[in-house]
């Protein structure tokens, strides 16, 4: 008999494949990443990202309707602070009535069941675009931990289902625990950003908070010397089992999720942590990523909507519970067709 073996029986037409199938997307797959700027009917295109905008809370509403109605269950929300507001201790991410707070208290009025999960990390109220404070030119990870506390607390007072930090400072995740539980939301939970890696791919999201790690412009009443890049706290891209290390010691400081970021160069680090954790895991599908597939597509280089698919499915099958993802939304369309 020859040959020994017919795989290809299994994929003779679509019913057959349809039934052998792995893995399967639906939209409560995705989180929605969105940017929020102050203002009313104010919506702007971010340039290195096609079709993601930053909008005012009115239209973030409008829009997070949408999403609920097309399947969406998780929207990541971040904000675009005005240069006013920024110094080195990041003092406007606690303000109970600053735009994060706002936004949270409207949008979960508009929309309850929508989850949405505020980022927790200074950087868009970081004068340095830092995500902690910095002191004698090194990112003081305790008093960072003190300030990220505060920040969680005050999204929790505004109705925040789930707190997301991002900023990679050791023993934060058990500090936010902490502060949360103290204030009495032991029902919000924690999303931990745990295998952050140090990417290039996070350029478009910086063009959109306009967050870039900056130089100290020679300000003479605060002379820090700023790190010129996030690798004191974002892991090194060569490092695998590292990532295995941070996402248990989340697990054990009482993180509810764990996160890898960014996506598709990093599914290896998705598997293995999948493997060592018994927690959801999430992948961010970063603002590089989607950037990528825009612009080939535009050039009409690569079929965009295959590309988004196989991407999204790809990332499933490694091990992801929950993908953040910018093509959350064309997704969804396409899935509901
Ligand atoms: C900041 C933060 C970043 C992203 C999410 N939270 C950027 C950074 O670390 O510089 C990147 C997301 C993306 O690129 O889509 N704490």
């Amino acid at each position: 008999m020859f040959p020994l073996h017919r795989g290809r029986r299994l994929r003779v037409n679509e019913s057959i494949r349809n039934l052998v199938r792995e893995t399967t997307l639906s939209p409560s797959d995705f989180m929605f990443p969105m940017f929020i700027a102050e203002g009313e009917n104010y919506k702007v295109e971010i340039p290195s990202m096609p079709g993601i905008f930053r909008r005012s809370i009115d239209l973030t509403i409008e829009e997070i309707k949408e999403l609920f109605a097309l399947g969406i269950r998780a929207v990541n929300i971040y904000v675009k602070v005005d240069e006013s507001l920024k110094d080195n201790t990041g003092k406007e991410a606690w303000n109970d009535n600053g735009l994060m707070q706002r936004a949270i208290r409207e949008i979960k009025k508009a929309c309850p069941e929508m989850i949405v999960m505020p980022d927790v990390a200074l950087d868009p109220y970081s004068i340095y675009g830092h995500d902690g404070i910095i002191k004698n030119g090194d990112i003081a990870n305790d008093e960072t931990n003190e300030a990220l506390v505060k920040m969680a607390v005050s999204h929790a007072k505004a109705g925040a289902d789930f707190v997301a930090p991002s900023d990679m400072m050791d023993g934060r995740v058990l500090r936010l625990r902490q502060g949360l539980d103290a204030a009495g939301f032991q029902n919000v939970g924690i999303m931990s950003y745990s295998a952050k890696y140090a990417s290039a791919f996070y350029g478009p999201f910086r063009d959109a908070l306009d967050s870039a790690p900056k130089e100290n412009e020679g300000d003479v009443a605060d002379p820090v010397e700023v790190p010129k890049d996030k690798k004191t706290y974002q892991m090194d891209y060569a490092n695998r089992i590292e990532a295995v290390k941070e996402a248990l010691w989340d697990v054990e400081e009482g993180a509810d999720m764990v996160m890898v970021k960014p996506g598709i160069a990093y599914l290896d680090i998705v598997r293995e942590v999948k493997n060592a954790v018994n927690i959801p895991v999430t992948v961010f599908h970063v603002s590089g990523e989607y950037a990528m597939i825009k612009a080939a597509a535009e050039k009409g280089w690569l079929d965009h909507d295959k590309i988004m698919m196989e991407q999204l499915m790809c990332i499933k099958r490694a091990g992801a519970s929950l993908i953040s993802t910018y093509f959350a939304k064309e997704a969804a369309i396409l899935l509901n067709k």
